[in-house]
């Protein structure tokens, strides 16, 4: 049966977890020089209807260096702009290309490409998960302080698609994550319900921060929210994680951001930029982590 990638759950705990070791591995035998060809002679297409920068060039780059070809495929430039249906496309590429990414909106269409796919799908994000990013998110923590399980994350700002695939990572992979997020912005109820021995809704920022080993944001208006930004700028006032929300985390805590951030709005410049952040490894490791996904969901 062909496996997908569509939210953190289609992987048991035990593959995500030795999918993050291998990513480190994949990490430290790339920059030794040490070769990976786990794609030679396929090819990884990706198909975007929303802006990106990380996604795209990290998959790009990874089919390239694990010895493979991408190619990407935008709506405009494609019959889907023109409404060729998805499970039409499904089929068509499962004859040509290997594993493909779909970076898109609603989630239900990448279940549909999915169900009508006989090669790998990824998410490369939609509405409802980002589940690539938390892959790269796990790997960073593991690097900089071990283990996660058993630690203490605080989500701070909208229940957003990175905040659903935390939840999931939670539950998954055994954390606490403690949620503060305006009323009106809270994340799915039923998923929710479905983490809540890991993940549960706390009063404040300042709350969900006491003593967390990492603290996580982003932005606050998603891709497609565009509209919405003034309202949510003032819903979100009091969200912002600067030096005086940092203080309150443990001594040791690592601040994330999937980017693009926003200084001045969800986060400040001195706490996206200090010390703590690791947001620049987080960036890269996307790399790394796809990496370990793909040679995976290949072999
Ligand atoms: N974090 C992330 O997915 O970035 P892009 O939107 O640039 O791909
Ligand atoms: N929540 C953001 C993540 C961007 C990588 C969005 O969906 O736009």
């Amino acid at each position: 049966m062909t496996r997908h990638f569509l939210s953190l759950m289609d992987l048991t705990a035990d593959e995500l977890h030795k999918l993050v070791y291998r990513a480190i591995e994949l990490k430290r035998e790339f920059k030794a020089g040490v070769p990976c060809v786990a794609m030679k002679g396929k090819t990884l297409a990706l198909i975007f209807d929303k802006s990106s920068t990380r996604t795209r060039v990290s998959f790009e780059v990874a089919a390239s260096q694990l010895g493979g070809n991408s190619l990407f495929l935008s709506p405009s430039e494609s019959q889907l702009g023109r409404g060729e249906p998805l499970e039409d496309t499904a089929k068509v590429l499962s004859g040509m290309v290997d594993v493909v990414v779909i970076r898109t909106g609603g989630h239900e269409k990448i279940e549909t490409f999915a169900s009508h796919s006989s090669i790998p799908v990824i998410n490369g994000l939609t509405d409802l998960f980002h589940p690539c990013q938390i892959l790269a998110d796990i790997q960073t923590y593991v690097e900089h302080r071990g283990e996660i399980r058993g630690k203490r994350v605080a989500w701070i700002g909208d229940g957003n698609n990175v905040c659903h695939s935390w939840m999931n990572a939670a539950r998954q992979l055994g954390f606490d994550l403690q949620l503060a997020i305006p009323p009106g912005y809270e994340p799915d109820k039923a998923l929710l319900e479905s983490c809540q021995s890991q993940a549960s809704l706390s009063a404040s920022p300042v709350e969900a921060v006491e003593g967390a080993d990492l603290v996580v944001t982003d932005v606050w208006a998603s891709m497609g929210q565009e509209s919405e930004r003034t309202k949510r700028l003032k819903a979100f006032e009091g969200y912002q994680v600067d030096p005086m929300l940092m203080s309150h985390a443990s001594e040791n805590a690592l601040f994330m951001h999937c980017l693009p951030a926003y200084r001045g709005f969800e986060v400040s410049a001195e706490v996206i930029d200090g010390p703590q952040s690791v947001v620049w490894d987080e960036a890269h490791n996307r790399l790394h982590a796809q990496k370990a996904l793909l040679e995976y969901l290949l072999n």
